[in-house]
């Protein structure tokens, strides 16, 4: 017997997936299908914002926002959607695919309660959504777990870029003695430190730390996509424990062999496992450029009283402008700088910093031979001649980024 009488009611949507395209999250699919049968919809991040106000979305307990690495430059929508959301009262479950740690910390920020990252952990889903439904027993002296930490140990290390204008300006001298004074500014509480060279060619921090070039690098470098800690932490080397190295490859490879999405997760792989990550670059501009100079929190711009760094630096200066890159984050230091007593030296300083309309935030003295000798033996100045002006410079420079890192972090 039928009758028209009984309609069950229609399921009400408790959830939606929202992204670019829920397709490239199917695993996504099978877990909101396991979690909720049918009673979940999708929705792209415009639609979203249309749908949160509706009446429809007053069932909503929960959306699953999913975004992968090419979401990012999407990232004040996305925030934007968690904003609206929390303001409707819906939770929020952030999953991401291959999206930087700084991100991820800014949409976490927003208010997203949970992060599961994807490809999905088995159960992980669940899991996020029973924490969202049991009620805030919130003791309030414990602190509220840090989402990103449940994978796995997560710093937020701060990036430093040092680039040499021109060729024999100091760049790696100055990466190498930076990363190691870094590694000892804070004796009862060491920093940990990464170096890494991406002067793939020119490369000479494994011969100025007598440190083997191993051809893992390049396979390391060139399969990002699959590296993990592991393969990351293998292709390291240790300096005398204090400082990690990533020497550039053994074989002279081209610039383009890796390129931006490498560079991105070499970096987070590294800021995520160190208080400091030390980048030595390139003296040429090549395509992951913009990658380094996005990821640094400091960007040294190396070069010397001379006019082949003028032009270098005016060249650079043009470029990063034409293509609207944050040419003010660059910190010019001027290698072998004329000493105090040394009046016309300081004049011509001036002229060049007016003329090429840069400020010269930083002078590193001339150290004379034992910076060369030291470099020969495989040491930094520290370890073979610590009252040299040049390492005295470089130590000073490793406690003030230090302190300034350190209040950053208690201001936060
Ligand atoms: N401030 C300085 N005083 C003395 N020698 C220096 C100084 N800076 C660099 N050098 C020496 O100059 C040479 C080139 O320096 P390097 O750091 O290799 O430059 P880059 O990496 O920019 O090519 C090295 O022999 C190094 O020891
Ligand atoms: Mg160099």
């Amino acid at each position: 017997m039928s009758s028209g009488m009984s309609q069950p009611e229609p399921n009400p949507i408790v959830a939606c997936t929202v992204s670019r395209d829920v397709q490239n999250f199917d695993l996504l699919i099978e877990d909101m299908e396991m979690a909720l049968g049918e009673a979940w919809g999708d929705l792209g991040f415009a639609e979203a914002l249309a749908f949160f106000s509706q009446p429809e979305a007053e069932s909503l307990e929960f959306i699953a926002l999913a975004m992968d690495h090419e979401d990012e430059e999407n990232l004040i929508l996305m925030g934007e959607i968690i904003t609206q959301a929390k303001a409707s009262g819906i939770a929020v479950i952030l999953i991401a695919e291959d999206v930087t740690p700084a991100s991820l910390h800014q949409l976490l920020r927003k208010g997203a309660d949970e992060f599961v990252p994807y490809p999905l952990p088995e159960q992980e889903l669940q899991m996020a959504i029973d924490r969202l439904s049991t009620p805030e027993v919130e003791p309030a002296t414990e602190a509220r777990p840090s989402p990103q930490l449940k994978t796995g140990p997560s710093r937020e290390g701060a990036v430093i870029v040092v680039h040499g204008l021109a060729g024999g300006s100091g760049s790696t001298t100055m990466a190498i003695n930076l990363a190691w004074e870094l590694a000892l500014v804070d004796a009862d509480n060491p920093p940990s430190v990464c170096l890494i060279d991406l002067d793939l060619q020119g490369g000479s921090v494994s011969t100025y730390l007598d440190l083997p070039r191993r051809e893992f690098v390049l396979e390391m470098m060139t399969e990002t996509e699959t590296m993990d800690e592991d393969v990351f932490g293998q292709a390291l080397l240790a300096f005398e424990d204090k400082l990690q190295v990533l020497t550039a490859p053994s074989d002279m490879v081209p610039l383009d062999i890796i390129d931006s999405d490498d560079v991105q997760r070499v970096i987070d792989m590294a800021r995520s496992h160190f208080d400091y990550v030390v980048i030595d670059m390139p003296k040429t501009l090549v395509q992951w450029s913009e990658t380094v100079l996005n990821a640094a929190h400091v960007y040294f711009a190396m070069l010397e009283l001379d006019m082949r760094s003028a032009q270098n630096a005016l060249r650079l200066k043009r470029a990063l402008q034409s293509e609207d890159l944050p040419f003010e984050k660059l910190r010019f230091a001027l290698n072998r700088a004329p000493k105090f007593t040394d009046l016309s030296g300081k004049s011509r300083v001036k002229r060049m910093g007016e003329s090429l309309g840069i400020s010269i935030d930083l002078q590193l003295p001339d150290g004379g031979k034992q910076v060369t000798q030291s470099a020969d033996h495989g040491l930094p100045l520290a370890n073979s001649a610590a009252k040299n002006p040049l390492r005295k410079e470089i130590a000073k420079l490793a406690s003030s980024l230090h302190e300034l890192g350190r209040s950053d972090a208690e201001a936060a």
